[in-house]
């Protein structure tokens, strides 16, 4: 969409991938290319480019970058997959790519069916959200996470333009601050009203009557509804609970894994220490302290109030209504 506030966040651009280098963000608005599968491994592993669905293109693009250049397809599928385990989208993405005779032409349709079920979804969502109703929201689930339009903030977007005129809490989102950098752009972009808060601040908010409901996106879901997303998502799902606040989950249906029955089965990335060690370039923690990085948890699907698909809306029990929605079997 020309007009749209928010740039695309990956694009096929003259033979490379064109992405918005996220790190840089909220500072700088630069774009960055990938002209070698190797360069965009690398942008995927520093997330320069990030968030489930954009994985998807990513991964696409990848074994598109692989096919101009002559290369062997499945050794590259294996070393673009290799590089984050946890949102499922990326292998999706890397396969369709893989399973199509132009990889290219595949890739860009990715992109393109991305950003078209991301407005289908918000669409589904949008009525979930309380007119005037206060929305916190964890990590980065945005355009920035997509081919473009969002899925969690896609559903407060679509809550927005049908003048639902919700408010967002934005958790920072430590410790890579995905919530402070990207969501709170985003939301400033589309003229969204939004708070940023520490992390911490969640249970004191719900416990003042001031979130009513929560709405995050997903890097996995499995076939049973368990929910992987970024690490304190699942503390936010269990504050939700104890103040009877309705949890959403907003993904599209690539991000569900039907071959994963639960979520002890979703492989959880540790990511490298420095990113709790060290701050905006600064040491904040003693030189040597050992770390756990784990990028993800995974809310129980007793604790997810609804899963909001392109397709559909599913409740409880999830076995059931993802099997339908994702037409399996
Ligand atoms: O480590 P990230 O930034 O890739 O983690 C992203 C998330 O956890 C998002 O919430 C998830 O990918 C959904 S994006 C629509």
């Amino acid at each position: 969409v020309v007009d749209d506030p928010i740039p695309p966040t990956i694009e096929w651009h003259e033979g490379r991938v064109r992405m918005i280098d996220q790190r840089r963000l909220p500072g700088e608005l630069v774009l960055l290319e990938a002209a070698t599968v190797e360069e965009l491994c690398a942008a995927i592993r520093d997330l320069a480019v990030r968030g489930a669905p954009a994985l998807g293109v990513a991964g696409a693009m990848g074994v598109a970058l692989a096919a101009e250049a002559g290369l062997d397809l499945d050794d590259a599928a294996a070393a673009i997959c290799a590089t984050r385990p946890t949102a499922v989208n990326l292998a999706w993405g890397v396969h369709r790519a893989r399973a199509a005779a132009d990889p290219v032409a595949e890739a860009r349709a990715v992109a393109v069916e991305d950003v078209e079920r991301n407005r289908r979804l918000g669409a589904h969502g949008a009525v979930l959200v309380p007119v005037g109703g206060r929305v916190l929201t964890h990590c980065n689930a945005g355009a920035l996470a997509c081919a473009g339009y969002g899925t969690a903030l896609g559903v407060i977007r679509a809550a927005h333009e049908q003048g639902r005129a919700p408010t967002v809490w934005v958790d920072e989102t430590r410790p890579v601050l995905q919530g402070a950098r990207l969501t709170a752009w985003e939301l400033d972009r589309l003229g969204i009203p939004a708070t940023l808060v520490a992390d911490g601040m969640a249970a004191g908010l719900m416990a003042a009557g001031d979130v009513d409901c929560v709405v995050v996106g997903a890097d996995r879901i499995a076939a049973n509804g368990d929910v992987a997303n970024k690490v304190g998502t699942y503390g936010v799902a269990v504050l939700a609970a104890h103040f009877h606040i309705p949890f959403y989950v907003a993904a599209p249906t690539s991000t569900v894994d039907p071959d994963c029955p639960s979520g002890a089965h979703i492989p959880i990335e540790q990511r490298p220490p420095e990113e709790v060690t060290m701050l905006a370039g600064q040491r904040i923690a003693p030189a040597g302290m050992a770390v756990d990085n784990r990028a993800f948890d995974v809310t129980p699907a007793a604790l997810v109030t609804a899963i909001v698909t392109e397709e559909g809306v599913a409740r409880p029990p999830y076995a059931e209504s993802l099997a339908a929605l994702c037409r399996w079997g």
